[in-house]
């Protein structure tokens, strides 16, 4: 009898523990708080029990290395990173990282820092102040992406300069380096060292998404997990989850550093024609616009499940994910089918856990039945 409680209680400790060992990297998007409605998304909506990480995005940089505030209203107007901080009165392991760059902030200037030992300098010490004014407890990089858009060919090897100077300077106050990095294998050939990124990065939040979408002129889901049979040449069969993330390993990433990103969005297309919604359909770009997000061709799952719940939905079993179709409008998304098997493959992986991008399309208000945060509530549960 005492052995078998001993026995139960030593392995609800052990579940316990294995339970909060898995990262669970949230982004917070700073500008949803602009949003209209139910979609309007602020600091104070965060659910700090459902993640590990909380990132502030974003704030940019200026050319000579120091950081530049991109929205002054939000932070010393409407206080939110304050609010961000106050998040760890109800969960005091949280860690609130600083997150910098994002797709509009382009490549250049990033590139142009990197490459000048001055302007890296004074980045480490600019980010490093306005960690300590806030209390951040880390930093995170997303340059989109080195050696493209307006980068230069020395970025590659300029970039694991740069994280090796910032790691340095950031982990001997007790501050984290983190970077977002691609998941596309096109991408990653022209950006990175992948074993140099690896080594100077305390974790790294890969970009396993945005495989397909109303830039390309026919039907494709966002971030299938897997291949499909109708994946035709060798770069459409890697353009998806499993291919991505695996090339970071076999190219000499630390799995236990690599958390696998998901999405709590989907992308749109407009069919040409609305009787062959098949993958690879001709299209005539990107879908309506939802309420929330107000932007052709994206769309939140919040959105999904709100206003497009008595549309159709498809579930690809090769793909392992999900799509809704009515009429000529097609939604690629994720759900909590899709993503239960996606934290199944990051479990399968060993990997060190899961990055959401972001919070703020999730039911976070639980409008759709299934209580609010269904999606972080489904990571939670599956990630090991
Ligand atoms: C639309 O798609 C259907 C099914 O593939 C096909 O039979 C039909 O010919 C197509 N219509 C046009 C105008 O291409």
């Amino acid at each position: 009898m005492s052995k078998l409680l001993i026995l139960l209680a030593f392995s609800s400790a052990f579940m316990v523990l294995s339970a909060s060992a898995g990262n669970v990297v949230c982004y917070f998007t700073s500008w949803t708080i602009y949003r209209p409605d139910n979609g309007k998304f602020t600091a104070a909506d965060i659910d700090p029990s459902l993640c590990t990480h909380v990132y502030y995005a974003f704030v940019g940089l200026r050319e000579d290395g120091t950081v530049a505030v991109l929205d002054d209203w939000e932070i010393t107007g409407l206080m939110e990173i304050e609010h961000l901080m106050s998040l760890k009165t109800q969960n005091p392991d949280l860690k609130i990282i600083l997150s910098m760059g994002g797709w509009n902030e382009g490549s250049y200037k990033y590139s142009t820092v990197a490459k000048n030992p001055n302007a890296r300098a004074t980045m480490a010490k600019s980010v490093l102040e306005f960690i300590d004014k806030y209390g951040f407890d880390g930093f995170d990089l997303d340059w989109e992406y080195p050696c493209q858009r307006g980068g230069a060919d020395e970025d590659k090897a300029n970039f694991v300069t740069l994280l090796g100077e910032l790691k340095a300077a950031l982990n001997a106050q007790g501050y984290i380096l983190t970077a977002a990095v691609s998941g596309g294998i096109a991408s990653c050939k022209l950006s990175y060292d992948i074993p140099g990124v690896s080594a100077n990065l305390d974790m790294i939040n890969v970009m396993t998404y945005d495989f397909h979408g109303a830039f390309e002129k026919w039907v494709g889901h966002y971030a299938p997990l897997y291949a499909s049979h109708l994946d035709e040449t060798d770069e459409q069969k890697t353009l998806n989850v499993a291919a991505g993330l695996q090339y970071w390993l076999d190219s000499g990433a630390d799995a236990s550093k690599i958390n696998l990103g998901l999405g709590t969005y989907g992308r749109t297309f407009t069919l040409a024609n609305a009787s062959n919604p098949d993958l690879y359909a001709p299209t005539y770009g990107g879908g309506d616009a939802g309420p929330y997000t107000r932007q052709m061709g994206v769309i939140g799952y919040n959105e999904v499940c709100a206003y497009e719940s008595d549309w159709e939905r498809v579930w690809d079993d090769e793909q392992k994910v999900p799509h809704k179709v009515k009429g000529t409008q097609w939604f690629g998304y994720d759900d909590e089918e899709s993503l239960r098997y996606k934290v199944e493959f990051a479990n399968s992986k060993n990997l060190g856990g899961v990055m959401i991008w972001s919070l703020d399309t999730d039911d976070f208000k639980g409008i759709c039945g299934n209580g609010p945060y269904p999606l972080l509530k489904t990571i939670n549960q599956y990630l090991n």
